[in-house]
């Protein structure tokens, strides 16, 4: 027999960040982090795991079809955490098939390139656990397996929940408390948009997980950031929520991405993860925020040069028109009716340079959380 259960899970972006870890091991973070869950339509994971005895005895994990290594620390863990769950639900009904310790067979696709540099291991690592939950019909809330995600991927832990989400750091040295919640459903504010550039990057630069632990050792700013910095920006990026106040949720994402980065300016030897590409992005959204006397475009990026610019639906003709008026020919602008608008506004050189640097857009939407599909 083969036991099966099905999920997709979405990406998320953070809008205050998380960077540095207290604990390696555990993904134990130095500070608190938010983020948005991006749609599914345009940006997910879709997960099968199964398992059955008839399987080879080795536990296998293919994404895009191609394998993958299933022996690291990160996936152990989140296989232990699931394993150890589910038997200590057989050993409390008897009835329970007993199939916690059959090797499992994970397969898992995304619907976007996942070289793109575009979050992928946080929705990858919430579908994997999810599924797994699911195949292994356990009763846990989303908060009980954001604390095993979180063990694959810090930021998988966010992309259980849709909406608005924050993982809270916790205190204890266990990491039972260090856990995802929701901070408002995607229906609370449905009008949050998001336009992400894809930039063209040559090379791969340094990956979070090492670039946060070097920033945590040598970094001066960084004890600033996450003692002081965080702890406001959290609550004002939480009450900007509550209170669906554009112009603050976008001040703060803009000066979280600032500080986040000048940490990473900041570490020694230095990290950047801006390119030119990425600083005439963020050259256009001032423009457009000039133009319009107030904030309707917040920028933010993340380990990579990649920029997301958030903004309000009614916003739609300023922000992503006006962008696709100076981008116009590139992919992604045919996903959503967008009309181009006159992009006279914004500075030339900066525009030139997206043009030269910006292979494709994705035009998306705050989304929901994962989607499990009952299998046989
Ligand atoms: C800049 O979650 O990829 O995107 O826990 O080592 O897997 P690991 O790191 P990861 O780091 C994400 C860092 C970030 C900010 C964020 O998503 O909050």
């Amino acid at each position: 027999e083969i036991y099966q259960a099905s999920t997709t899970a979405p990406v998320n972006i953070a809008v205050v960040k998380y960077w540095g870890k207290r604990d390696p091991k555990l993904n134990l973070p130095t500070n608190s982090s938010i983020s948005v869950t991006l749609s599914q339509s345009d940006l997910r994971t879709h997960t099968t795991a199964a398992c059955s005895s008839k399987f080879p005895s080795e536990d296998t994990l293919l994404l895009n079809s191609s394998p993958q290594d299933t022996s690291g620390a990160r996936t152990q863990a989140c296989f232990r955490e699931l394993r150890s769950l589910r038997s200590a639900l057989e050993a409390s009904d008897f009835s329970l098939p007993k199939i916690s310790s059959l090797p499992l067979r994970i397969v898992s696709e995304n619907n976007f390139p996942t070289a793109a540099g575009l979050a992928s291991s946080a929705a990858g690592f919430a579908a994997l656990v999810r599924a797994i939950a699911d195949l292994y019909q356990l009763p846990a809330s989303p908060t009980e397996l954001s604390r095993i995600a979180r063990q694959g991927s810090g930021s998988a832990c966010r992309s259980l929940f849709g909406g608005y989400v924050a993982w809270q750091m916790g205190t204890k040295d266990d990491g039972s408390d260090s856990l995802a919640v929701e901070v408002a459903p995607a229906s609370h504010w449905p009008t949050m948009r998001a336009l992400i550039l894809v930039v063209s990057a040559e090379k791969k630069g340094v990956s979070s997980t090492s670039g946060m632990q070097i920033t945590v050792a040598t970094s001066e700013l960084f004890q600033r950031r996450a003692e002081v910095v965080v702890p406001k920006h959290m609550s004002e990026m939480e009450e900007a929520i509550k209170a669906k106040d554009f112009e603050k949720f976008g001040k703060v994402t803009m000066m979280e991405s600032n500080s986040f980065h000048s940490v990473c300016s900041d570490t020694f030897p230095p990290i950047f993860y801006l390119n030119d590409v990425s600083k005439a992005a963020i050259r256009v959204v001032e423009d457009i925020n000039k133009k319009a006397g107030k904030i309707i475009a917040a920028y933010t990026f993340d380990a990579g040069p990649n920029a997301v610019i958030y903004y309000e639906e009614e916003n739609t003709a300023a922000v992503a028109g006006v962008v696709k008026g100076a981008l116009e020919g590139l992919d992604g602008w045919q996903s959503r009716e967008i009309e181009s608008q006159d992009a006279g506004n914004l500075d030339a050189r900066a525009v030139q340079v997206l043009k030269d640097g910006v292979s494709r857009v994705i035009l998306t939407q705050v989304g929901e959380g994962p989607i499990s599909t009952k299998d046989s």
